[in-house]
């Protein structure tokens, strides 16, 4: 395969499973008792706040448990030697609202389904990084309102910076997808935007996704294998 220069690696839940974080589709859909889309609607929050309050309250905490996995810690290790060894770009779009990447070191990561760790203030607008319950209704620390929810895209709202994603693609010439199943657009349809623009792609996941046929390559086995070999193959 010709040399890469810029790569786009799109992560889902796949990719941290091995740091005990459930993956959504893989337990008959059920995730802490909850089917994923009875909490993780705006509706939801409408109707229920502190269910799903308390749910995400749950979701936040547990994931400070867990460690990233050598998965992470191969794609940290491509993104710091990748623009040195190749002088090209890589960008880690994660549909994960776990910090696994960033803790694993990774620099450059788009969280474009929120993240855990911020809270975002419904009056004011702006967001905080948060570590604790929200439960207990906390004040913004910007404007004091209790309007804090937790910063997760939920079904029927509108993935994050989906205009620099498609802009770091049609700059690069490899797309990679790891441990998603390919079952919830925009982030299952990037691959077809990746062959539309000419890149060549790649998918590294335990079983084939909804999304295989798409790919140029499919390597199947856990992430914690499947990724280091990749990154150990690409860096000399
Ligand atoms: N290594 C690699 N891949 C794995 C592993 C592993 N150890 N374990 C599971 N997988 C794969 C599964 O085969 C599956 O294809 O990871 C994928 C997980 O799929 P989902 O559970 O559907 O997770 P994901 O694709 O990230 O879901 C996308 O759906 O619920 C919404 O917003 C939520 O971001 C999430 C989105």
């Amino acid at each position: 395969m010709k040399r890469p220069r810029n790569i786009v690696i799109l992560t889902g839940a796949g990719i941290s499973a091995e740091s005990g974080i459930d993956t959504f589709r893989g337990g008959g859909g059920l995730w802490e008792q909850h089917r994923v889309e009875d909490v993780a609607t705006p509706e939801a929050f409408a109707s229920d706040p502190d269910l799903v309050l308390r749910f995400y309250d749950m979701r936040r905490e547990a994931i400070q448990t867990r460690q990233p996995n050598p998965a992470h810690l191969a794609l940290a290790r491509l993104d710091r030697e990748w623009p040195k060894q190749a002088g090209g770009e890589v960008l880690i779009v994660t549909q994960n609202v776990d910090d696994l990447h960033e803790r694993g070191g990774a620099l450059n990561v788009l969280h474009m389904h929120g993240e855990h760790l911020t809270a975002w203030c419904t009056a004011c607008d702006r967001r905080h990084r948060w570590t604790g319950p929200l439960i207990h209704r906390p004040p913004c620390p910007s404007c004091s309102e209790p309007a804090l929810r937790p910063d997760i895209v939920w079904f029927g709202e509108i993935p994050y910076r989906m205009d620099e994603i498609y802009e770091a693609l049609s700059a690069a010439d490899l797309f990679v997808s790891i441990g998603t199943s390919g079952a919830v657009y925009p982030a299952a349809g990037l691959v077809r935007t990746a062959r539309d623009l000419g890149l060549r792609t790649l998918e590294l996941n335990l079983e084939r996704s909804q999304g295989s046929a798409w790919f140029h390559e499919t390597r199947l086995g856990p992430a914690s294998e499947v990724v280091p070999a990749w990154v150990d193959d690409l860096l000399d």
